[in-house]
């Protein structure tokens, strides 16, 4: 099997770095390797914040729910998905502005998450280890201020870069037959696979856990689909400029 496809079967999240530093040029050729990932309609709606102060590190780290690693990676960045950029050439060529479409919406976010995994991709190939860290959204308007996001742009998640100081199992996801399907969506045999990967699931955290918690993957994401999350995003977003027209 081709080495990139082993380096992607390998992935798992870093939560816990050692404290060495990633060469200037080293960091440089990772977001060059983020920013060649495909992009819908040549727009290049992404921008990256990268975060050094140790202050606004410790800040973002509260605001994202007192996640330690956001200070301790020697590298943390912030991916906004950004309409303002092009949209300013909406004025430059004297256009009528209409990018506050969802539409615009979702190109936008597709775009970030595309640059920000290339770049994983690539971090991980050369052996640092990464988080992604959606938290921020939990507190996504003073997260603006402290970055100084004008309207067009929002922070759509952060991600945590560094040499790894733990080697974590991998995280078995869900069996092949329940996410790939045949010309028409169906859930055929789903119920069946997702009770044997429950159990998968179970003993990985029980196991992760030195004997804790054995939550099943369905109990977990029907809590998580039960209850209310992050309901201040709409409003934020909507004041953002995205007016989901
Ligand atoms: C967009 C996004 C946001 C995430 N946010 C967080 C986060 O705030 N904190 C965290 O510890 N992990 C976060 N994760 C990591 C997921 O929990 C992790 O990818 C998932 O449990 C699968 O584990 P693995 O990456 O080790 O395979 C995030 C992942 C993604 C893709």
């Amino acid at each position: 099997m081709s080495s990139v496809i082993d380096l992607l079967k390998s992935h798992k999240s870093i939560r816990k770095f050692t404290g060495q530093k990633i060469e200037p040029e080293l960091f440089d050729i990772l977001i060059d390797a983020g920013q060649a990932a495909a992009t819908s309609s040549f727009l290049q709606g992404s921008t990256i914040v990268r975060i050094t102060d140790p202050r606004k590190r410790r800040e973002i780290a509260e605001f994202a729910g007192n996640q330690p690693y956001v200070e301790t990676a020697a590298e943390f960045m912030i991916f906004c998905a950004d309409l303002k950029r092009a949209g300013n050439y909406c004025e430059a060529y004297e256009k009528p502005f209409e990018g506050d479409f969802t539409e615009h919406f979702i190109i936008a976010t597709v775009d970030v998450a595309l640059m920000a995994q290339s770049l994983v991709t690539a971090a991980e190939s050369v052996g640092l280890g990464i988080c992604y860290i959606g938290g921020i959204r939990n507190n996504p308007g003073p997260v603006s201020e402290l970055l100084e996001l004008p309207k067009g742009v929002y922070p759509v998640f952060g991600l945590c870069l560094g040499y790894p100081d733990q080697d974590p199992e991998i995280k078995p996801r869900l069996p092949r037959s329940v996410i790939l399907k045949q010309e028409v969506y169906n859930e055929e045999g789903d119920p069946e696979a997702i009770a044997e990967y429950d159990d998968l699931i179970s003993e990985y955290y029980r196991t992760r856990t030195g004997g804790g918690h054995g939550i099943t993957w369905s109990e977990q994401v029907s809590t998580l689909l039960s209850e209310k999350s992050r309901p201040h995003m709409k409003k934020f977003l909507v004041e953002k400029g995205f007016k989901f027209r």
